[in-house]
């Protein structure tokens, strides 16, 4: 069994290298698919996925061609809501990476109806968020899980705005298969680095929406341990790390003395690079998404760290090390096995059950390729307050790797007012986090969960889900 360990993997964030050619491709959409519309993605429609409870909502998995010239198609699954479909919002789910799968985490692993988590095939959910909403999981961009290109140089591209304009065109691409969905209400919801995807295509969205003839309804979004702004980010990791009792009070000093995270150039001081090193060292033996629960031991060759080290050797100057978003990798295998099976990749009409696709949860090669990655959403944050969109943050609070702390000096440097002040909130009559309100911008912990927060705490975040789309915060009374 392969595993991706997830602390295995480190890569280089390089800030601004390139910037994809901004020149979008999808009003290309309205002339040349135009007569392709639809018969509302019945040919989508998934029938027969194998070991399927039954359900009473439909579901729809298939490909959606992003770009004909260099033939890029993306690939979605997308669940009705469990009632009243046509009442309820359109919410697009993200995991990022960046090169990782949101079918293999967030719908199989996470806040989808039908779980992949051990070897049994799947199991039902009763805590998916599509008791809520439509949900609608993409794989993006291309090279991650089914997802690809017929060009072999868009590889070349790969990047925060190459993902987001092909996100954009593929969802106006798949309002042509789901016209009814044109319309509908309209969230974007993500985790970890889906921090930078979320706001990146929700800003996209907001630019176009000038424009009539593409106005998507977008509401809001709602974000997960994300990554943020690098320099916040990488200082909360470090102090996160010492406060809780994972590194020594030398190395922490060390840090505070010699790593400037604002700077372009962290790397570069030899004295930080040892220091930042020994964070990594320590976290190699335990879970950094999940500092209190026990590390998967079950494979030598993925033993926790693995490369680490290795990775981190090839950090120079002008690399910003990363680790990648992840949960489990005692999980991963499972998906991997279900995703490459013949009759799985037949009825998710993503082959003809012959010539199979390779799916594996997330694409390390794009994730070592990474070629552009804003240092900072921040400045979107405050241009999509401005604009009135709701914008929810929530962090599981055991996580280290994008901890709570990263979160909250990244929200200081807002300068937001607060308009109801820090109090606990509650699921079924236990404190299950803390919720602190500012104008336009609301923050809740979830305590005791890890990065990927519905993993740990399903019923609490099918709860925090609903208050979401409603726009009133979680009970804040027992
Ligand atoms: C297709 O992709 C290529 C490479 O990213 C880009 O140059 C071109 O403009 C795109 N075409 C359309 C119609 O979007
Ligand atoms: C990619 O190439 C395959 C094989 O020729 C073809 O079946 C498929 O339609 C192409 N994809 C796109 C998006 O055009
Ligand atoms: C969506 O709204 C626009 C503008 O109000 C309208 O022209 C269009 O017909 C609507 N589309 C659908 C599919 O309802
Ligand atoms: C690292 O940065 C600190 C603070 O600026 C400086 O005092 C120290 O000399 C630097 N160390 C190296 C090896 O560059
Ligand atoms: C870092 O920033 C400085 C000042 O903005 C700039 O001159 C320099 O080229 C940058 N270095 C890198 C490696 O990007
Ligand atoms: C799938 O990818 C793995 C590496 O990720 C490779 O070893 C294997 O040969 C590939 N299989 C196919 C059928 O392409
Ligand atoms: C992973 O991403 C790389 C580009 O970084 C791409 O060349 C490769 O085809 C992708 N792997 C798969 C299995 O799609």
């Amino acid at each position: 069994m392969e595993f991706v360990s997830k602390v295995s993997v480190l890569a280089l964030g390089i800030t601004a290298l390139f910037i994809v050619d901004p020149v979008l491709g999808y009003r290309h959409w309205k002339t040349s698919n135009a007569e392709k519309v639809s018969n509302g993605g019945s040919e989508d429609l998934v029938t027969d996925l194998p070991g399927q409870p039954h359900v009473d909502f439909r579901h729809y998995a298939g490909y959606v061609t992003v770009n004909q010239t260099n033939e890029r198609a993306l690939f979605y699954w997308f669940y009705e809501a469990a009632s009243n479909p046509d009442g309820k919002p359109l919410v697009l789910w993200l995991n990022g990476g960046p090169g990782c799968s949101s079918v293999g985490y967030g719908a199989t692993q996470e806040i989808g109806p039908f779980l992949v988590t051990d070897s049994d095939g799947i199991q039902f959910n009763s805590f998916s968020w599509n008791t809520e909403a439509n949900m609608l999981f993409l794989e993006s961009p291309i090279g991650v899980g089914f997802s690809y290109s017929n060009t072999s140089s868009d590889y070349d591209n790969m990047g925060d705005d190459f993902t987001a304009n092909d996100a954009y065109t593929f969802l106006h691409n798949w309002f042509l298969k789901f016209p009814s969905y044109r319309n509908r209400t309209f969230y974007i919801a993500g985790e970890s680095y889906a921090g930078k995807y979320v706001p990146e295509l929700a800003e996209l969205i907001y630019d176009n929406n000038k424009d009539p003839s593409l106005h998507i309804e977008l509401k809001g979004i709602l974000l997960g341990n994300p990554e943020t702004s690098d320099a916040e980010d990488w200082r909360g990791l470090v102090d996160y790390a010492w406060s809780h009792a994972v590194i020594s009070d030398e190395t922490h000093k060390a840090i505070i003395e010699n790593c400037d995270f604002n700077s372009n150039d962290t790397w570069s001081n030899k004295t930080c690079n040892e220091a930042v090193d020994e964070v990594f060292d320590q976290y190699k033996e335990i879970d950094i998404y999940s500092l209190y629960t026990s590390v998967c031991l079950g494979d030598s060759a993925s033993s926790p760290g693995g490369s680490l080290q290795e990775m981190m050797m090839k950090r120079s100057s002008t690399m910003m090390p990363r680790i990648m978003g992840g949960y489990d990798p005692c999980l991963d295998g499972y998906a991997k096995t279900f995703y490459n099976r013949p009759d799985v990749q037949k009825a998710l009409h993503v082959s003809n059950g012959i010539q199979l696709k390779n799916w594996s949860i997330c694409n390390n090669t794009m994730f070592e390729h990474w070629s552009y990655s804003k240092s900072s959403v921040l400045p979107i944050y405050k241009k999509l307050i401005a604009g009135g969109l709701r914008i929810w943050v929530y962090s599981g609070d055991t996580d280290g790797r994008v901890p709570v702390l990263s979160t909250r000096y990244s929200l200081k440097t807002l300068g937001l007012p607060i308009t109801k002040p820090w109090r606990p909130w509650y699921h079924q009559q236990q404190v299950s986090g803390w919720v602190q309100e500012y104008k336009g911008l609301t923050f809740a912990t979830f305590r005791g969960a890890g990065h990927a927060v519905p993993c740990f705490k399903p019923e609490n975040s099918l709860a925090f889900f609903a208050a979401f789309l409603q726009g009133s915060p979680p009970p804040s009374k027992r």
